[in-house]
């Protein structure tokens, strides 16, 4: 009696499963339906933007792809500069877009993944949002959550500052996904805008793996007396030409008028070598608002560095690091104050244990992505 229950109980779930599974290749042919009749909204994009169709109907293209897991010692980095899906995007279940595709090295609208599970976490390149909202959001199925992640862009999100780029997500888009409640969190690299959604956290940008400097938490120093050091300042960096980059000479000019501040070339000695003399490095956004690699590297050579606020910088909140709303609010009695505030996260090994944790994908990917336990993810 018992067993044929047990059977009973058995099948009718496995009959449960089947249909789940169904539902979910069903709404996802609807899905792939919808991509090739609907066309998408006109396009936005300028030269940069490959990837985006000029008109006519557009459909993602699925590829083979089972997500990474994290290595020990990996660094934090949102940046595909290596062929995709790498960095953060690699642990994740659906990759939505690359800059390889805006690079012309791959097909546009490009997604690693398998189409017929429901995925738990999808990285979305951030020049795709739209079209990724237009199009294979409609595959995630009601009752189900996931987690997005944006970014391997220099656009910010969700207004867009980049001054080089028009804007990507409509606004509509943006507030339709923050009542979405298949949308458990998203996570945004250069968040421009102070939100009041629980669900919106900011992530960095983290290290450019192409372009380390050979630099790794493996050589990182773990002591660092930073106290001992002359109270002065450091700026390396490329001047580029446009609007974007106009702070990067303000930065420079006015730390040319400042007798302890240096400008220093990295092209005989390396970065961290440099950085290493100084207490502080003056960390200066380029693309976009978030001042990476150069805060990570900053941190990882052993010096503090100081960035202009943003909305997004508040997971920089407890890490020594200094924000200032004007580069002109620095002096030498604020770096004084500013050294000895954030001395012994460099000179307790302990606490410079905890920092340099901090600049981790592990550190970064248990927030994404926490193990087991209270359950955040719906399964199937
Ligand atoms: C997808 O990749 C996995 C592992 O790389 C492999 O086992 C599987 O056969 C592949 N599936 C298809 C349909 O190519
Ligand atoms: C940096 O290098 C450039 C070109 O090599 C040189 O013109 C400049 O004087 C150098 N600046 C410093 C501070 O050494
Ligand atoms: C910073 O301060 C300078 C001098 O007071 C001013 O000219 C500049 O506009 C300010 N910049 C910003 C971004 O507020
Ligand atoms: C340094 O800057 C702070 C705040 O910007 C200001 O209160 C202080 O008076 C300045 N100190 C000197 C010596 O200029
Ligand atoms: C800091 O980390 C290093 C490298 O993992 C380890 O050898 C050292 O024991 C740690 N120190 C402290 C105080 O935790």
């Amino acid at each position: 009696m018992l067993m044929l229950v047990v059977v009973v109980v058995t099948m009718t779930m496995m009959t449960m499963m089947t249909m789940v599974m169904i539902i979910i290749a069903a709404t996802c042919r609807i899905a792939s339906r919808y991509m090739l009749s609907a066309p998408p909204t006109p396009p936005r994009g300028r030269g940069h933007d490959a990837g985006v169709p000029r008109d006519g109907p557009f459909k993602y293209n699925f590829r083979n792809w089972t997500r990474k897991p994290v290595q020990k010692d990996e660094l934090f980095s949102v940046v595909q500069t290596n062929p995709p899906p790498c960095s953060l995007a690699a642990h994740c279940d659906w990759v939505v877009g690359s800059r390889y595709e805006h690079w012309g090295r791959l097909p546009g609208f490009t997604v690693w993944g398998d189409p017929y599970t429901v995925p738990g976490t999808i990285f979305v390149n951030t020049d795709e949002l739209e079209t990724f909202s237009e199009s294979l959001l409609h595959c995630i199925p009601r009752r189900h959550g996931v987690v997005l992640i944006t970014g391997d862009h220099d656009k910010t999100t969700p207004l867009q500052t980049d001054v080089r780029y028009p804007r990507v997500l409509r606004s509509s888009t943006w507030a339709n996904w923050l009542k979405d409640e298949r949308i458990l969190h998203i996570y945004v690299e250069h968040l421009d805008a102070a939100v009041t959604s629980s669900k919106v956290s900011p992530i960095p940008t983290g290290m450019n793996p192409r372009d380390a400097g050979g630099m790794s938490l493996a050589t990182a120093p773990r002591k660092v007396r930073i106290q001992s050091l002359p109270l002065r300042v450091v700026e390396i960096g490329r001047q580029r030409g446009g609007r974007q980059f106009l702070e990067r000479q303000f930065v420079r000019d006015l730390c040319n008028s400042w007798r302890w501040c240096d400008v220093a070339n990295t092209t005989n000695e390396g970065f961290s070598a440099v950085v290493q003399k100084y207490p502080f490095l003056l960390c200066v956004h380029g693309g976009g608002i978030d001042p990476n690699p150069k805060l990570f590297s900053a941190i990882l050579s052993g010096a503090i560095p100081i960035m202009r606020d943003f909305p997004g910088a508040t997971m920089y909140d407890g890490w020594p690091v200094v924000r200032v709303s004007n580069w002109t609010d620095i002096n030498t009695s604020m770096l004084a104050q500013w050294r000895k505030l954030h001395a012994p996260a460099f000179e307790d090994e302990w606490l410079r244990n905890q920092t340099l944790e901090r600049l981790t994908m592990r550190h970064w990917w248990s927030k994404i992505h926490p193990p087991p336990g209270p359950r955040r993810h719906q399964s199937i």
